[in-house]
């Protein structure tokens, strides 16, 4: 399992002593001021910081991939909105793609998101809105094939009302999974984001319909005050 950063207090002093305080300033936001003290404070944006990693969201791959073990050498893997790209830095080193761990598979990683992705050695990554019209036939067409994994920390920009936000994020979630039913090859894994109490209804009826397993987790990279949890659909019946 990744270690988590969360519980190390190094020094011995209480953890409330070793909190950077923000000052608010003339033109920021209360929420930014909030939004900044919890950056500076994070142990998981430390520790990226520290690993070369894009951002702290890698995290929650590692974690889940330590328990499911879906990111083997020579897996194909898809990552849907994977800008800025640190999902994509982790499945590179996982599945091989850069063939560093010799004698093993080497493995393949694509991503694709609305947004440009600073390239990531060893992934290739395209702007494509992955509802688009022959997306998935597209994406198979960039892969040569089928894929072993489809992951999806996709997010909907936020409307600022919370029941359309959430409806907007199962309806996501809900396209990635139809996406996923298009991609993957047989006995592949579904992973996505999805909100508090897992994949709701519907969506975690079908995902048991077509998988062998379903897991909805909460890694302990995800932020304890965040509705998000994922779901790890093993076991594509195709
Ligand atoms: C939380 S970020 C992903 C972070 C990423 N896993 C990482 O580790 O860097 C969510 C991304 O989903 C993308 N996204 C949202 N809707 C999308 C869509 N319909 N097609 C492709 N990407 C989408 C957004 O542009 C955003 O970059």
């Amino acid at each position: 399992m990744a270690k988590s950063p969360g519980g190390k207090n190094t020094s011995g002093r209480g953890q409330r002593d070793l909190k950077v305080k923000v000052k608010t300033a003339r033109g920021r936001k209360l929420s930014s001021t909030r939004w900044l003290q919890r950056q500076l404070n994070d142990p998981y944006v430390k520790r990226a910081q520290a690993d070369g990693y894009r951002g702290r969201a890698a995290y929650k791959i590692l974690e889940l991939d330590d328990k499911y073990r879906f990111l083997v050498p020579g897996a194909r893997v898809v990552d849907l909105g994977c800008a800025p790209g640190g999902w994509l830095q982790v499945a590179v080193k996982r599945v091989n793609a850069l063939g560093e761990k010799s004698g093993k598979a080497i493995g393949t990683v694509l991503g694709v998101d609305l947004q440009e992705v600073e390239p990531v050695a060893g992934s290739e990554a395209h702007v494509l809105d992955f509802m688009a019209v022959d997306a998935d036939q597209q994406v198979k067409d960039w892969l040569g094939g089928k894929a072993d994994v489809v992951m999806s920390d996709m997010a909907a920009a936020s409307s600022g009302h919370k029941q359309t936000d959430h409806l907007r994020i199962i309806s996501l979630c809900e396209a990635a999974a139809y996406f996923a039913f298009d991609v993957l090859d047989e006995g592949g894994t579904f992973v996505a984001k999805v909100l508090a109490g897992g994949a709701e209804g519907d969506l975690q009826k079908l995902l048991k319909q077509k998988f062998t397993k379903v897991a909805n987790v909460k890694p302990p990279a995800s932020r304890s005050d965040s509705s998000e949890k994922f779901v790890v659909a093993t076991g594509y019946r195709g």
